[in-house]
């Protein structure tokens, strides 16, 4: 049929099917903004258009609707040279991340203020309840509306967008708009997606429908006969090279415990076959004529289920070491099963026993706990749990790959890169010189983007067919077959005097794992190491052990096992003062490390390897506490006129790392182009967090180069050098100093070729804004362009070329307080936030309204897991809620009322310029904080996450 419309002011014709979506149509119109998050499950929002005037989600309306309509797309707004008010106004108010439904969203905005040019904050909201954003969080939205309606009404911005940080730098710690802004929030090519050539083959995987079954045999005859089949990937036609998809620096703290395909299928929607075709219709109806032989095996979902005696094993084949293989591992082999079992790999011991589902252990103590117990006041004893959740970035995971030049190119939305290319590497037997990984703009990752989960596979099927290879994850598989947030008990016991002095801990950490052992060492380390530290405690044990499930799998998540030891540890905290009857907000002032307190508890908790003890560097934390304690109005009672609500006050202290001393390791190279402009490329990988910003913004400080003269190229394996990538809170503190590194150094050269141009020494010589040197002496200057140009063309050295590298031992651990009001209806169960304040040390905010709206979004996102969230199976291991929609999400409308993020000034000393990371760390303080809100406001603990009505309920014996 004929669809006659009008697109952002074009008359446009299509003949469409009947069944076309309109997103369909708009594609082929080139309007590529109008994306999808949900495979067209209406939830997300990131197709959002208008159609004549009214806001609708273009894959829900059919093409043939729209005939004789105009329509308007986020395309249509302006272009990132010709930004219209309100795109520039997300960008200033930090609201750019990830981006993937940015434009949307800017969309939604504009038609808001064109038809209601002075909206009030329910409108907003209105306005945005039909969009799902997981980066920025939603306030900063407020924020925007306000910044453009003041330069509508007066040319200027009359509102400070966010607090300044170090008079004495030009840049650095200054709102500055974020250097790829223009182009995300105007919809332009930046995507994996928007790389794809339109020879791309598509790759669908066949996934079990057994939570645990060998594979006896795989007829996949019926299904090579579909039309446009290229070739079918099985455990029977690939390497058995045994790997992870873990994007952890080599050696790896996770074991080796798959292939590409395994013969045993170990969860629902665990890997079965690959189905390459030159169609995403042929493949689909490839892989439905694909016929497995299973035997179906017993299977275990929880750590209660796997500790079990006698338990069905996960992995039950042979297990060989790298290095340190215990005395008696060829004993230990001799126990192996079928050996469809495959192998488990160790780099180095785990302390792991497959034969009771055990992936990995640790424990340790310093002092004596028991002796603690014994003489304390009073003891409190709890078991704190918590569900499997997903990170639901927009984008769901993709990648393309094809062979050119006799190289294999993967485009990939990844955080580690250089981590993808070494476990392509292994798959395809490619050494990393015919390997080029390009990292796109990442939509959204949270951790589920530094695992390696599908470019293994689609990198090795572009490299065996010789075919450009599409791989896109539908939005179930995101929950089924990628990674989660491990479930975890967490049994705190906790001892204390009626003084208030917390005089002993004892932490055990089980945390299920899932079929594989993706980070499985090193999360529930987390747990204990990102927690414990901020007690001044010299009794203090932890015991923890990591199992094999046949759930979904489990890997990094924001946070990293800290928002679970951090609930426990504090959720228990709060338990022990209210025994002791001592106020919460006086024990945690009396117990909290602050500078120079040695972290004794750290020995044992390295990431495999033997911790380093150092004292607290800088530490924001008991500003943190006694500001929040004022904002909220600590011990001030709240009464609601409703009798049935009830509303209460708790908080939470928080701390993370800024990366890995001693493992991680950040290159950047930084060059002086011939017109005196600097490309700087950095290793590191930015997913949105605006670290290419903090990059060029470290060289325009020390060249004193305006931010246009400065471009940053990043996350490429060809042109930069190496980094470990873009996780545990590394960013800023690794690529970040691996660029003030190189810059300094090329701000060296630059003296030097001047004083050779200019004949003057090199002391005498100082650099200037906007990108000079001038003498001190004679005042002579010389421009970079100058100077550039002549080091270029015969009358100099050559161009001016730095490379920085960066590595520590050093700590920077950012830390902070997050506090929560609640209101409890105790008739109904149902929890409202009413207020919530964040308040965290992140050194010197490089990007201060970037790191506010991370700080939002990073708290809505532990809302959600606090609240919401939750990945239910049945019995047989199937998820329930494998869509946006029965997951649950938290949109605007659950926003607090009153939410605030504060950064307290503090300057660290390891830092780039005083920098620390900001992120992570926000995940971990809104369940604590709710937690103990929800004691104060109606006496009851809830030890579970989701804390969900029914909880509440239950726990006030109401049902
Ligand atoms: S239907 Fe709106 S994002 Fe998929």
């Amino acid at each position: 049929m004929r669809v006659d419309c009008i697109i952002n002011g074009k008359n446009r014709s299509f003949e469409v099917d009947p069944a076309m979506r309109l997103r369909e149509m708009l594609l082929i119109n080139g309007d590529f903004a109008v994306r999808d998050s949900d495979d067209c499950e209406g939830f997300c929002g990131s197709d959002t258009v208008l159609v004549d005037g009214t806001p609708v989600f273009a894959n829900l309306v059919l093409a043939g609707e729209v005939n004789g309509c105009e329509i308007r797309t986020p395309n249509g707004l302006g272009s990132s040279q010709n930004l219209t008010v309100v795109q520039q106004a997300m960008i200033d108010a930090g609201l750019v991340q990830s981006a993937y439904n940015v434009p949307a969203a800017a969309l939604l905005l504009t038609w808001l203020l064109e038809n209601n040019p002075d909206p009030t904050k329910e409108e907003i909201k209105d306005a945005l309840s039909g969009i799902f954003i997981r980066d920025a969080g939603y306030e900063n939205y407020y924020l925007a509306v306000q910044l453009a309606r003041e330069k509508i009404k007066t040319g200027k911005y009359k509102t400070t967008i966010a607090p300044s940080f170090r008079p004495e730098l030009d840049i650095i710690g200054k709102p500055t708009a974020k250097i790829d802004g223009p182009h995300l929030v105007a919809g332009e090519r930046a995507f994996v997606e928007d790389y794809v050539s339109n020879d791309a083959c598509h790759m669908v995987v066949l996934r079990s429908p057994h939570a645990s079954a060998y594979i006896n045999s795989i007829d996949d005859s019926e299904a090579r006969k579909v039309e446009g089949v290229v070739e079918i990937l099985t455990a029977f036609n690939t390497p058995e090279t045994h790997y992870m998809q873990a994007g952890q620096g080599n050696p790896e703290p996770s074991p080796h415990d798959r292939r590409l395909f395994n013969m045993k299928v170990r969860h629902v929607g665990d890997r079965v076959a690959a189905v390459i075709a030159e169609t995403l219709e042929a493949a689909k109806e490839a892989v439905k004529k694909i016929k497995v032989d299973y035997e179906v095996l017993p299977a275990v979902f929880t750590v209660e289920e796997a500790m079990a005696p006698g338990a069905p094993l996960v992995h039950n084949g042979i297990v060989e070491y790298r290095s340190g293989a215990p005395a008696d591992f060829a004993e230990y082999n001799s126990k192996a099963g079928d050996p469809r079992e495959g192998k488990v790999i160790y780099q180095f011991p785990l302390h792991a026993d497959i034969h009771r589902n055990i992936a990995a252990s640790n424990k340790g103590e310093i002092g004596n706990v028991d002796e603690a117990f014994a003489h304390s006041d009073a003891v409190v004893e709890a078991t704190y749990q918590t569900t499997q959740i997903q990170h639901t970035p927009l984008e769901t995971h993709i990648c393309f790959a094809r062979m050119e030049g006799g190289r294999l190119t993967v485009y990939a939305s990844t955080q580690v890169p250089y981590h993808v290319r070494r476990i392509v590497g292994w798959v395809t037997g490619l050494p990393e010189n015919k390997i080029h990984i390009i990292k796109t703009r990442v939509g959204g990752g949270y951790g589920s983007k530094q695992d390696i989960l599908i470019e293994d596979l689609t990198g090795y099927a572009a490299y065996v067919t010789g075919r450009p290879v599409l791989c896109h994850n539908t939005r179930e598989e995101e929950f089924i077959a990628n990674s989660t947030r491990h479930p975890m008990r967490v049994h705190v016991k906790m001892s204390g005097n009626k003084d208030g002095k917390i005089t002993g801990i004892y932490m055990e950490v089980c945390a299920n794992t899932g079929p594989y052992g993706n980070h499985c060492l090193t999360v529930p380390m987390n747990s204990c190491s990102k927690t414990l530290p901020l007690f001044k405690c010299d009794n203090m044990r932890y015991d923890l052990k990591v199992f094999y499930t046949n759930t979904p799998p489990a890997g990094a998540y924001q946070g990293y096992g800290t928002p679970k030891g951090t609930y426990g540890l504090m959720m228990a905290m709060a338990e022990l003062a209210d025994k002791l009857g001592v106020d919460y907000k006086e024990m945690v002032l009396k117990n909290h490390v602050e500078e120079g307190y040695m972290l004794e508890i750290l020995k044992g908790l390295g990431e495999g390897r033997e911790g380093a003890v150092v004292p607290v560097g800088s530490c924001g934390l008991d500003e943190a506490v006694r500001k929040g304690c004022d904002m909220i109005e600590w011990g001030k009672k709240v009464e609601s006129k409703d009798p049935d609500w009830k509303i209460g006050k708790g908080f939470a202290m928080i701390m993370q790392g800024s990366g890995l001393p001693g493992l991680d390791h950040s290159e950047a190279i930084a060059k002086l182009e011939t017109d005196g402009t600097v490309i700087l490329n950095s290793g590191g990988a930015d997913i949105g967090t605006g670290l290419d910003t903090i990059s060029a913004k470290i060289v325009a400080e020390v060249l004193k180069l305006p931010m246009d003269r400065i471009s940053v190229i990043s996350g490429d394996t060809d042109s930069c050098a190496f980094d470990t990538g873009a996780y545990a809170s590394s960013g800023t503190f690794f690529s970040g100093n691996a660029s003030l590194v190189a810059v300094n150094k090329l701000k060296d050269m630059i003296l030097a070729e001047a004083a050779y141009q200019l004949n003057e020494p090199k002391e005498d010589l100082i650099i200037q804004a906007p990108g000079e040197v001038r003498s001190t002496k004679t005042s002579k200057t010389l421009s970079y362009y100058e100077l550039s140009h002549t080091a270029c063309s015969g009358g100099g050295h050559g161009q001016m070329i730095a490379h920085g590298t960066f590595v520590t031992t050093a700590s920077s651990v950012p830390y902070g307080a997050h506090f929560a009001q609640v209101a409890v209806n105790v008739r109904t169960g149902e929890i409202k936030v009413q207020k919530f304040y964040a308040l965290q040390d992140a050194g010197t905010p490089i990007n201060p309204e970037i790191a506010q709206c991370q700080m939002y979004g990073a708290v809505m996102k532990s809302i959600g897991h606090t609240l919401y969230e939750d990945m239910k199976l049945d019995k047989d291991g199937r998820c329930l809620t494998a869509n946006m929609t029965d997951y649950g999400v938290p949109m605007i409308s659950e926003a607090p009322e009153d939410f605030k993020v504060e950064l307290i000034d503090v300057n660290d000393k390891f830092g780039p310029f005083g920098a620390k990371s900001i992120s992570e760390i926000a995940c971990n303080g809104a369940a604590p904080a709710i937690g103990i809100a929800i004691h104060d406001a109606c006496g009851v603990w809830i030890r579970n996450w989701p804390m969900t009505p029914e909880k509440v309920l239950k726990a006030l014996g109401k049902i």
